[in-house]
C-alpha cells in the first residue's frame, strides 16, 4: 500500500534518508518531469543515480539530470570511463531501489522479454533490489493488449508496477497514461522500503480466481469475462503480508505467480474439488473466482452439428453449479470467509444481503455497471461490508487495493482471536 509520506513517525521531514535510489528515465514525453522528481526525492533524503535509455535524451537532458542529482549521469552500457568509476554491476548492487520513471511501452516490451541490450534493462536483470516500474504513454498505447500483457508479465515477476494516472495527456487526447505526481512516486519508493508488515505470518491462505468455463461439447463452452487479475492481486498481497499461500485459477492468460502453489482449473465441479481438498486446512478463504452459476446439465460426447433441417433453434438446458463459497462457510471448523460481488444495481444493498445468505465474514463488492473497474480491468474501487463495519476503498490499482482488503482481513481475524481467546 502506498502510505503518505509524512506517515511515518520521526522522519517526516527526510524519511528517505540514506536510501539509494537508482533512477531509470526511459523516451517518453513525460520524462522532462524527472528533473522535478529527482528534486523532491533528494528533498527526502535520498542519494540519486540517473540511467537513461538512448531515447530519453529527446525529452530531458543529462546535463539537466546531472545538475539535479549531483552525479553523472549515464546512459550507456559501453562507456569506459563510466565503467572504470562505478561498474554496471557494482550499479546494480548499489542500489536499494530501482525506480524506472517514465517507462515506454517499449521498455515495458523489452522488460517483459527480459532483454539486456541497453545499460537500463541490463541493470534491471542484475539488480537484487526491489523494482518499481510506473508506465507513461499515449492512453491507447497503454490500453492496447500487448502493453497491458507485458505489465501482467512484470507484475507476475515480482516488479511493482504504478498504474498511470488518467487526465489530459501530452497529444491532445484525455485517458489513462499520465506520469503520476512525483509526490506519488516518492511515496511508492518509500512504502517499498520499508520492511513490509508481515500481517499474516504463519496463516494459511486459500484463494480462488478468473472465470470457470461450463462444457457444451469438446469445442464449446458457457463462460465470462473475469480476466482474474484481482484474484491473482490478493493473492500475491496476502503472499507479501508473510501467508502461505495456494491459488486455485479458472482459466487466465495471467504468468503464475512466484511463490505461490497455484491450482489450474477449468469446470465449477473441478474448482469445488480443489477448494474442498484445501478449505479445511487453511485459516482464510478468499472466493474472488466468477463460478459459473449454472452449466449445461448434459455436456455432449462429440461436437454438436448444425443438423439440416433444425428449427433455427437450439435449447441448452442448465444445471445449477454448487456455490464454493457457501460450502466452505458451512464448514466447522471453518476459515475466515471472504466473497466478492460484481454488482449491476443497487449494490451495496445486494451485497449486504449476499454476505448473509452465503455465510460470508467479509464481503467485497464493486459497481461493475460504471465499466471503468472490476471485471477485466486494471484498477478497482471497491466497498468491504463485514458484520460490525463497512469501508469504501477508493479506485486506484488492484495491487493496492488488495494490500487494504489484506490489511483490513488481518485485523478482523487479530480482533477475532482475541475474543475468543
Ligand atoms: N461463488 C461461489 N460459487 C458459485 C458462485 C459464486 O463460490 N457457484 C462466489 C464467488 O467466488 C464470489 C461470490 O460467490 O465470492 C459471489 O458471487 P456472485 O456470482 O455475485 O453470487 P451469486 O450467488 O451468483 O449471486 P447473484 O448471481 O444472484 O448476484
Amino acid at each position: 500500500m502506498i502510505r503518505s509520506l509524512d506517515a511515518v513517525p520521526g522522519t517526516v521531514d527526510r524519511p528517505l534518508e540514506g536510501k539509494k535510489i537508482l533512477l531509470g528515465v526511459s523516451g517518453g514525453i513525460a520524462a522532462y518531469k524527472t528533473p522535478e522528481l529527482v528534486r523532491r526525492m533528494r528533498d527526502l533524503g535520498a542519494d540519486i543515480r540517473v540511467v537513461m535509455t538512448a531515447n530519453a535524451h529527446h525529452f530531458v537532458t543529462p546535463t539537466s539530470l546531472q545538475a539535479v542529482s549531483g552525479q553523472p549521469v549515464r546512459t550507456d552500457l559501453w562507456d569506459h570511463a563510466a565503467e572504470a568509476a562505478m561498474g554496471h554491476i557494482e550499479l546494480a548492487r548499489w542500489a536499494d531501489v530501482l525506480l524506472i520513471a517514465p517507462a515506454s511501452a517499449d521498455l515495458l516490451a523489452r522488460l517483459a522479454l527480459g532483454r539486456a541490450d541497453d545499460l537500463l534493462t541490463t541493470l534491471r536483470l542484475a539488480t537484487r533490489a526491489p523494482v518499481l516500474i510506473a508506465p507513461a504513454m499515449n492512453h491507447v498505447m497503454w490500453l492496447h493488449p500487448a502493453t497491458q500483457r507485458n505489465v501482467a508479465t512484470l507484475v507476475g515477476d515480482g516488479n511493482t508496477v504504478i498504474p498511470p494516472d488518467s487526465g489530459a495527456q501530452a497529444c491532445g487526447e484525455t485517458g489513462p497514461g499520465r506520469l503520476p505526481a512525483a509526490e506519488t512516486l516518492a511515496a511508492a519508493v518509500l512504502a517499498t522500503l520499508q520492511p513490509p508488515r508481515q500481517m499474516l505470518a504463519g496463516r494459511r491462505v486459500l484463494v480462488t480466481a478468473g472465470p470457470t468455463r461450463e462444457a457444451i461439447d469438446p469445442v464449446r463452452y458457457v463462460s465470462n469475462h473475469s480476466s482474474g487479475k484481482q484474484g491473482y492481486a490478493l493473492a500475491r498481497a496476502a503472499r507479501r503480508a508473510g501467508a502461505n499461500v495456494t491459488l486455485v485459477s479458472g482459466p487466465v492468460t495471467l504468468p503464475e505467480p512466484a511463490g505461490i502453489t497455484t491450482i489450474k482449473v477449468t469446470s465449477a465441479l473441478d474448482m469445488q474439488r480443489a477448494v474442498q481438498a484445501h478449505a479445511t486446512d487453511c485459516d482464510v478463504f478468499i472466493g474472488v473466482a466468477a463460478v459459473a452459476d449454472y452449466r449445461p446439465a448434459t455436456p455432449a460426447d462429440q461436437k454438436i452439428k448444425k443438423l439440416p433441417g433444425r428449427s433455427g433453434e437450439l435449447v441448452l438446458t442448465l444445471t445449477e453449479n454448487p456455490d464454493i463459497i457457501a460450502g466452505v462457510a458451512a464448514l466447522r471448523p471453518r476459515p475466515f470467509v471472504v466473497g466478492f460481488a460484481a454488482e449491476t444495481q443497487s449494490a451495496l444493498a445486494n451485497a449486504r444481503d449476499k454476505r448473509l445468505r452465503k455465510g460470508m465474514d467479509l464481503i467485497v463488492v464493486n459497481d461493475v455497471a460504471r465499466g471503468d473497474i472490476g471485471f477485466n480491468a486494471a484498477e478497482n474501487d471497491v466497498t468491504l461490508i463485514w458484520d460490525a463495519g463497512e469501508r469504501h476503498l477508493p479506485k486506484s490499482g488492484k495491487d493496492a487495493i488488495s494490500d487494504q482488503i489484506i490489511e483490513q482481513i488481518a485485523a478482523l481475524l487479530a480482533s477475532e482471536s482475541r475474543s475468543t481467546s
